[in-house]
């Protein structure tokens, strides 16, 4: 058996995609599930970027156990160092640095000629090296690069001290048999590619992402960088439960290539990722969307119910897909909720657990059934505790045709109680306008959505919101019955997240 390596992007090349931003406990918490799905490695995020970035980088590797944790950094000393930091305390560690090796983003991006692109490639693999011992060295636009070139820096690089190789497809441009040959073409050229694991990183620009990394499989790589839903720059990067399936259900072709992933956590790492970002995938997705099991056409059923396989490659339980749906009620207690908290995956302090409790309750006497997605909905929107946050206590709107929306809110912060009213475009707008009037941030509300989680006129509605305060981008979810009040949770989850930010900055 030979070993594929998952790497896992969905926290770095994932998470910069415009709307995917997760907050650091978000992020924790799909990296606890990357761990539990048993990826290789996790790229947790770019350090250098963004204070938030960095904690939360730092916050992964000293709590995720089992994968590697790695931090991204450009080919500059800061961006190196950065990550070395906020990887450090990981049991295992890496740094990941890149730098462009295409004749058009050497010229027109970086302003560069090919010996000074080589000087830094070099020179930083080496500064990257001095900090940590597995560095990771990516060329990027790699498929539109020269030949010769590109064997050059690989081959020094190498001497430099990387541990990985990593060819991107940056721009998503190339073909499965082109990729493939240059791939094969690599290997059997640099003899030092031998010593080191080889990696792909393919974008879905022309559909094409997993193809290429499976094409790259074939021709001898022994990692893959993907996705968990594909999601990624522009049109996503290769997704990872297609990558896994495929070499697992076409074992015959691939031969003894495998990977260690637990392919029933597949589905739940999915939905969890849908939680945190607010985003579905689409119906007809590969593995995990709704309909990738489901057989309408009376042929497809006839088929399937007299033998499965005349319709069905794979089961849907091998990827994880028998989450029960209807869960606990009013009457299931402490005892029945905590243990199925555990069973969806979370460990919760006390304190926590007590918060979850008591929206759990509050659901419960709306609401006759609470599913798991409501119930993955509170815990995802459950901030950290042990800060001071507002909290809502109150809330009054009016509104109607022909009138000015209004609403009268209280929140409490620290036992203090806090009232304002405000109009506004619609309730939504006027419960945000109250709430600022109290929190005083000076904030711009970039994206609105709202979904339900079940059907039924009780269903849960989920609201994400993203909110930009001082150039950054803040999360927020919040799920309730009500949608107004889901509206002003989700605002308010972003608010409390910023000003724990600038506790934390403050503390510096
Ligand atoms: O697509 C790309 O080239 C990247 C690199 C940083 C690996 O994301
Ligand atoms: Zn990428």
């Amino acid at each position: 058996m030979s070993k594929i390596y998952i790497f896992d992007t969905t926290l770095r090349d994932g998470e910069q995609a415009p709307g995917f931003s997760m907050s650091i406990e978000a992020k924790v918490n799909f990296a606890r599930q990357l761990a539990k799905l048993n990826v290789d490695a996790i790229e947790a995020g770019f350090p250098v970027s963004s204070p938030v970035q960095f904690e939360a980088v730092r916050q992964i590797a000293r709590t995720v156990k089992g994968p590697r944790i790695l931090g991204l950094a450009r080919t500059v000393k800061a961006d190196i160092k950065a990550a070395a930091d906020a990887v450090k305390s990981a049991k295992k560690s890496g740094i990941h640095t890149f730098i462009s090796t295409s004749p058009i983003h050497m010229k027109h991006k970086l302003r560069k000629t090919p010996r000074e692109v080589l000087k830094i490639a070099v020179e930083s693999v080496k500064y990257a090296r001095s900090l940590n011992n597995f560095v990771e060295f990516s060329a990027e636009d790699a498929t539109r690069s020269e030949p010769d070139f590109l064997k050059e820096i690989i081959s020094r690089v190498i001497a430099a001290g990387a541990s990985v190789i990593n060819i991107p497809d940056t721009v998503g441009y190339s073909i499965p048999e082109e990729f493939g040959s240059m791939i094969s073409d690599l290997i059997s050229d640099v003899p030092e590619l031998n010593d080191v694991i080889v990696s792909v990183h393919c974008h879905n620009d022309l559909g094409l992402a997993v193809a290429n990394s499976l094409a790259g499989v074939k021709n001898g790589v022994t990692q893959v960088e993907c996705t968990v839903n594909g999601i990624g720059e522009r049109a996503g990067n290769a997704s990872l439960e297609e990558i896994v399936m495929g070499l697992d259900v076409r074992k015959d072709y691939f031969g003894e290539k495998a990977t260690q992933i637990r392919t029933e956590e597949l589905y739940p790492t999915s939905r969890l990722l849908t939680h945190l970002t607010g985003i579905a995938v689409q119906p007809n997705k590969a593995i995990v969307g709704e309909n990738a099991f489901a057989h309408e056409s009376g042929i497809h059923q006839d088929g399937f119910l007299k033998h499965a396989q005349t319709y069905e490659i794979m089961k849907p339980e091998h990827v994880g897909r028998k989450m029960s749906s209807l869960v606990l009620g009013r009457h299931s207690g402490r005892h029945g909720l905590k243990k199925r908290i555990l069973e969806l995956g979370y460990k919760l302090n006390e304190k926590d657990f007590e918060y979850i409790y008591g929206r759990f309750i509050e659901i419960s006497d709306k609401k006759k059934e609470v599913f798991d997605d409501d119930l993955i909905a509170i815990l995802n929107e459950r901030v950290k505790t042990g800060i001071e946050l507002y909290k809502l206590d109150y809330f009054h709107i009016s509104s109607g045709k022909n009138m000015v929306p209004t609403a009268t809110i209280k929140l409490i912060k620290q036992k203090q109680e806090f009232k304002e009213s405000a109009w506004g475009d619609g309730p939504v707008d006027a419960v945000y306008n109250a709430i600022d009037k109290i929190v005083g941030l000076k904030t711009k509300l970039e994206d609105y959505s709202i979904r339900a989680l079940s059907s039924g006129q009780d269903a849960m509605g989920v609201v994400h919101v993203n909110v930009k305060h001082n150039n950054e981008v803040f999360p927020g979810s919040g799920s309730s019955t009500d949608i107004i009040e889901a509206s002003a949770l989700a605002y308010l989850n972003s608010l409390n997240r910023i000003l724990v930010l600038k506790k934390l900055n403050h503390k510096r």
